[in-house]
């Protein structure tokens, strides 16, 4: 949710900035801008819109220049214009954001009290502006910055640049990620080693509250009370960070076929030959899952998993929802929670609310230096590999795989299966790779309805137990992709309410694996049926045997063991969003309004 990159370079430094914002574009896409100082001068380039439209723009209007920031934004106040495209300025400095300056209401009419009127509407202008005013005063650029640091509430992630001084950076975060990247005689800032990896693989992870002083020679680190601070420096994995299509026309599409391997990968970590999962659930009462979005689907089907396998009680929370409705705690208690980017502000503000009210805070995570990673007491790493796209495919069904090995040690440890009934199990589990690349073959199959289901105005999904979860994220994938309107439900539901929507203008997606529930299902579809209903029915072929007759559309899907039905039907749900988005023309790997990491509450 907002990139920053800041760079003390050697070379000229607009290009490289540029390439660093590539790779954060994930973050947000509504406006992206640059900032230099090029023999003493600060200045600027913004452009509305991607990031493409600011580079088109550097041609035209370069920026000379060996010290820069740059800033790619996704829009939280004041519309996505110009005049509130980053970096803002106020006299001799320039300022890049990401997060919410909570407080910036009342400091800008302090401001305006005093003679500083912002031009636009952000919280970030605030900033620029408050320490324009120290260095009015006559404060040097360091003591400016760093004394506006302390009155800032909220959650950021800071870097600052000034006029006249070609070798000082000064940057912070509380709230929101930012790393320092170590070169050779050049220094960097960044919101992820992604960004970085270009330039250098050292890195420094910053600390909660920590702000940083960066001269070419190196780092001067402060805590929150102003202490300077030792931070370990690690070596990143430069190739895990590529971002490159692979010849697919999208990174979605690229994600969504590399879940076999993806998985294949996690199995082996997690499942070398015995189960190893470093937790113990012999004195856990009760779980708690939480999660935003896509993540949160992914509890909804641990839910089941748990409770049906381990018999151990679990709620799921919607993390925004979790610490305010200040949930009851205990210590015989875990808080688990899920999250691609480990950065996700919900769900972060959840496991620090979390942390010190219940027995252990677990963490189910892609990014394995974020700070939900950092923060936990037991992280467990996905394995999904760099996920660009910005709805989750890969990073699902990783999420679910360990979520789901996670059940199997519960069920084990709380003696509900024995060794062998667990061995079995993996056994099983062992076999999700190769499920998940016959499913992969439903893509053309799909792709051949995609023109239809993108004439829809409204599209429903329905499922039953463990499905039903698949049942929204299908939905919440078709909306985020496509733009229609899409409402997944549990089947039994239908007839309470939802049933009225039903004609024969409106598809309805089933998802339905011949398992136990199936006959209900199916008896559901037929009510659908019955009042016209476009009915695209996704099982297998016994199942398709059973109750294809009379549907608008089918889908086979390979025969699932009814505990992988859940992964491995998420496979058609994913394909189902992608290609009808293809097939509507909208941007499949950047949709509008959204963003990849969402570190804003
Ligand atoms: C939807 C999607 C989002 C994320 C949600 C949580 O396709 O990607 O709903 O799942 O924003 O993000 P993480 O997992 O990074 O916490």
């Amino acid at each position: 949710m907002c990139g920053i990159i800041g760079i003390l370079g050697k070379h000229e430094v607009a290009p490289q900035l540029v390439e660093a914002l590539r790779r954060l574009e994930y973050r947000g896409y509504d406006s992206a801008g640059i900032a230099t100082v090029n023999a003493g001068v600060l200045d600027r380039r913004r452009a509305v819109g991607k990031l493409v439209n600011l580079s088109d723009r550097l041609v035209h209007d370069p920026l000379a220049g060996k010290s820069g920031i740059g800033h790619t934004r996704w829009a939280t106040h004041g519309a996505a214009t110009e005049t509130n495209a980053h970096p803002h300025r106020a006299g001799k400095v320039a300022v890049v954001h990401n997060g919410i300056v909570e407080n910036f209401r009342p400091l800008r009419e302090e401001l305006e009290a005093d003679g500083y009127a912002p031009e636009g509407q952000t919280d970030t202008e605030v900033v620029a502006l408050l320490v324009a005013r120290e260095m009015d005063r006559g404060a040097a650029p360091r003591d400016a910055a760093l004394s506006v640091i302390d009155r800032l509430e909220g959650a950021f992630a800071l870097a600052f640049l000034f006029d006249g001084e070609e070798d000082l950076m000064i940057g912070a975060r509380k709230g929101s990620p930012l790393a320092v990247g170590h070169g050779e005689g050049e220094m960097f800032l960044g919101s992820d080693a992604i960004a970085l990896a270009p330039f250098t693989n050292r890195i420094t992870y910053l600390d909660e509250g920590d702000r940083v002083i960066l001269t070419r020679a190196g780092v001067e680190i402060l805590d929150a009370e102003g202490t300077r601070v030792p931070r370990a420096m690690a070596r990143i994995d430069v190739g895990a960070t590529q971002i490159d299509k692979g010849g697919f026309r999208h990174f979605m599409a690229k994600e969504i076929a590399q879940q076999p391997a993806v998985l294949a990968d996690a199995l082996a970590h997690y499942v070398p030959s015995d189960l190893n999962m470093p937790l113990d659930f012999r004195a856990v009462d009760r779980l708690t899952l939480v999660a935003c979005g896509t993540a949160h689907y992914a509890c909804h089907v641990a839910k089941y998993w748990f409770e049906q396998i381990a018999r151990l009680p679990v709620d799921i929370d919607i993390a925004s929802e979790f610490r305010y409705r200040d949930p009851v705690l205990t210590d015989r208690q875990w808080a688990v929670f899920v999250s691609q980017s480990g950065e996700t502000a919900d769900t972060l503000a959840a496991l620090r609310h979390a942390t010190g009210r219940v027995g252990k805070t677990v963490a189910v995570v892609n990014v394995a230096t974020s700070s939900m990673a950092r923060e936990v007491d037991v992280a467990l790493p996905i394995l999904a590999g760099v996920e660009v796209g910005v709805a989750s495919t890969k990073a699902f069904s990783c999420q679910l795989l360990v979520l789901l090995l996670m059940a199997l040690k519960a069920a084990h440890d709380r003696r509900v299966i024995d060794d062998a009934t667990l061995t079995a199990r993996l056994a099983e589990v062992r076999t999700l790779p190769g499920l998940m690349n016959q499913a992969m073959t439903v893509a053309d199959p799909i792709a051949a309805l995609s023109d239809d289901l993108a004439e829809a105005q409204d599209i429903l999904f329905l499922g039953r137990g463990p499905i039903y979860p698949l049942a929204l994220e299908g939905a919440l994938k078709l909306k985020e992709l496509s733009y229609i309107h899409a409402e997944g439900y549990p089947s039994g539901e239908l007839k309470h309410g939802p049933i009225a929507l039903i004609d024969s203008h409106v598809p309805v997606v089933v998802l339905a694996p011949r398992d136990a529930l199936f006959d209900k299902t199916v008896s559901n579809m037929q009510e659908v049926m019955a009042r016209h209903g476009r009915v695209l029915l996704i099982s297998d072929a016994q199942g398709l045997a059973e109750a294809g007759a009379g549907c608008w559309r089918t889908v086979r899907m390979p025969d699932v063991p009814d505990v992988l039905a859940p992964l491995v039907y998420a496979v058609p749900a994913q394909l189902l969003a992608y290609h009808t988005a293809v097939a509507k023309g909208t941007d499949v790997d950047q949709p509008r309004n959204l963003a990849k990491s969402v570190t804003v509450e």
